[in-house]
């Protein structure tokens, strides 16, 4: 058996993963443990961009506010404030390691606008292949001083005394590989792939979150996920994300006969939330109806957005048509592995970053191009965190187990079927009795996904129970969530985000005046 020793194992390669690896790469033996391709993440298909407030007209205290009102006003008050108070300097960061943002002639930057965003403050890099600009700048720097060891799935985190001291994976010929540090971190990303329409890559199947559950860490607020409103279809199926900032640009949602979707909906209109917007159009769509981004008053939309272009074309939609054919993708999970600000987990040396961390920055709802700058800030507090951490005795401790694994009797079923009990029950559109559907349906599997034995699985088994295991954590999350509140919308509690939307903000746009109010204020009226 192959056995690995580090200061710090990072398992996953998205841009959080990337970051922390750079940045702890000068004081420590970093390895990264990835599943597929290091390219091969989420983090290169963003085609948003980061959010970051580096405009004089903008502060910190409007990405607060936007940031806030987005999440329902079920954020981490704190966590966001460390969010957007680093934008600026982790863009100066990330230009300091080679990252160039889109300028204009003037040599300022050029920034969009999103979703719920009531400024523009998102830097693109490429237009919009700011995620691919990122990793790629980063995968190239990182590969110079960690090794990373790719086609790797971690299937287990080895827990001894209540500590974490390592991964165990299988490797591409079926082979157990153990790996120990003092430290390990999760950075995974999120579940998409349980969803059968869905903007995120084919390895983002929960992973990180199905290893913490099993090893005893706590979660937090699985039934927030968030769907994107513009996946492109093709026959029903999803074939790429079209990025909100097509909206920033001008496009409007229409139905299929003419009429603007958004409107009267929501008084940011198209660019309402995602959760309202994914609503509407989840609507039309579900009774057979077609819904369209309008282009067509967007000059040189090719050159602007070279990333969705390609989909289109592959897809064979004709742009000059100024017609893209959308409907809802699963696309982002709020909740996951509860952390402190500084990556830190409820289980002493494991850490988790990016999507697959619960910070509470997101609340119900996360707001647009806040998740590259997330990975990139909890990167950096994580990189501070084990720096300052003397771990020079904990290096000993570390010894192989052996792998005792069962045969396990039942048959599991496939990819497919989870992400088909997903979409129907567990979709932007919630009830008791699907939910209750749902959970009967994962509860055939409860062995499985409660029990800490190691089976004796291919790759693709140990994946499928993963999607199981969040499957069917985000199932009994979200029947335990009696209300409707952002991403999470229950039609037997039908408050819609709209009401906390609606509410006067209490936070004051002053510079001079406090911002923040303690949340209770927002949910005095509200039954939970
Ligand atoms: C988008 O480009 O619409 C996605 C960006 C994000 O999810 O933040």
């Amino acid at each position: 058996m192959k056995v690995f020793t580090s200061d710090v194992i990072i398992v996953g390669s998205g841009i959080a993963g990337l970051m922390a690896a750079e940045l702890l790469s000068f004081d420590k033996n970093v390895i990264i443990i990835t599943k597929s391709d290091v390219v091969h993440s989420n983090s290169i298909m963003a085609q948003g961009g980061i959010a970051a407030v580096v405009d004089s007209e903008d502060d910190w205290r409007d990405h607060f506010l936007d940031t806030l009102r987005a999440g329902c006003y079920y954020n981490n008050e704190d966590v966001i404030e460390l969010l957007v108070k680093q934008g600026a300097e982790m863009i100066r960061k990330l230009e300091g390691l080679g990252v160039r943002f889109d300028k204009g002639k003037d040599g300022k930057y050029l920034l969009g606008q999103e979703g719920a965003h009531l400024k523009r403050r998102i830097l693109h890099a490429g237009g919009d292949a700011t995620g691919k600009e990122l990793t790629l700048k980063l995968v190239s720097r990182v590969k110079q001083n960690v090794p990373i060891h790719d086609y790797m799935d971690a299937i287990d985190l080895i827990i001894e005394n209540g500590r974490c001291i390592g991964v165990i994976c299988l490797d591409e010929n079926q082979e157990y590989v153990h790996y120990f540090a003092p430290h390990v971190v999760l950075a995974t990303g999120g579940a998409g792939q349980l969803y059968s329409v869905t903007s995120n890559n084919s390895a983002i199947t929960g992973d990180g979150m199905a290893l913490a559950y099993r090893a005893g860490a706590r979660l937090a607020d699985m039934e927030f996920v968030q769907f994107h409103p513009t996946m492109l279809v093709e026959n029903g199926k999803g074939a790429g994300l079209v990025s909100e900032a097509v909206r920033g640009e001008g496009a409007r949602l229409i139905t299929e006969d003419g009429k603007l979707l958004m409107e009267g909906k929501h008084e940011l209109g198209d660019l309402a939330p995602r959760d309202v917007v994914a609503r509407e159009i989840f609507e039309k769509v579900s009774n057979n109806q077609k819904v369209f981004l309008d282009i067509s008053s967007i000059d040189h939309f090719e050159q602007k957005f070279p990333s969705v272009s390609s989909l289109c074309i592959n897809a064979g939609v004709q742009i000059d048509k100024g017609l893209i054919p959308i409907a809802p993708g699963a696309h982002f999970v709020m909740g996951g592995v509860e952390t402190n600000m500084q990556g830190k987990t409820s289980i002493e040396g494991l850490y988790a970053i990016g999507e697959v961390a619960n910070t509470g920055v997101h609340g119900a709802n996360r707001l647009a191009s806040n998740s590259l700058l997330e990975g990139v800030v909890f990167a950096n507090e994580l990189a501070r965190e084990i720096i300052n951490t003397d771990d020079s005795l904990m290096k000993t401790n570390v010894k192989p187990i052996a792998c005792i694994d069962k045969r396990y009797s039942q048959s599991l079923p496939a990819k497919d079927d989870v992400r088909a009990i997903m979409s129907k029950y567990v979709g932007i559109v919630r009830t008791k009795e699907n939910l209750l559907k749902a959970l009967k349906w994962f509860d055939k599997y409860s062995t499985l996904i409660r029990s800490k034995q190691v089976y004796q699985f291919s790759r693709e088994e140990h994946t499928i129970r993963n999607m199981l295991t969040v499957g069917y954590l985000i199932t009994a999350s979200a029947l335990c969530r009696k209300e409707s509140r952002g991403s999470h919308y229950r039609i037997d509690y039908p408050l819609t985000s709209d009401h906390w939307l609606n509410q006067t903000v209490y936070c004051s746009m002053s510079k001079q005046e406090p911002y923040v109010r303690n949340k209770k204020d927002y949910v005095s009226n509200f039954v939970i």
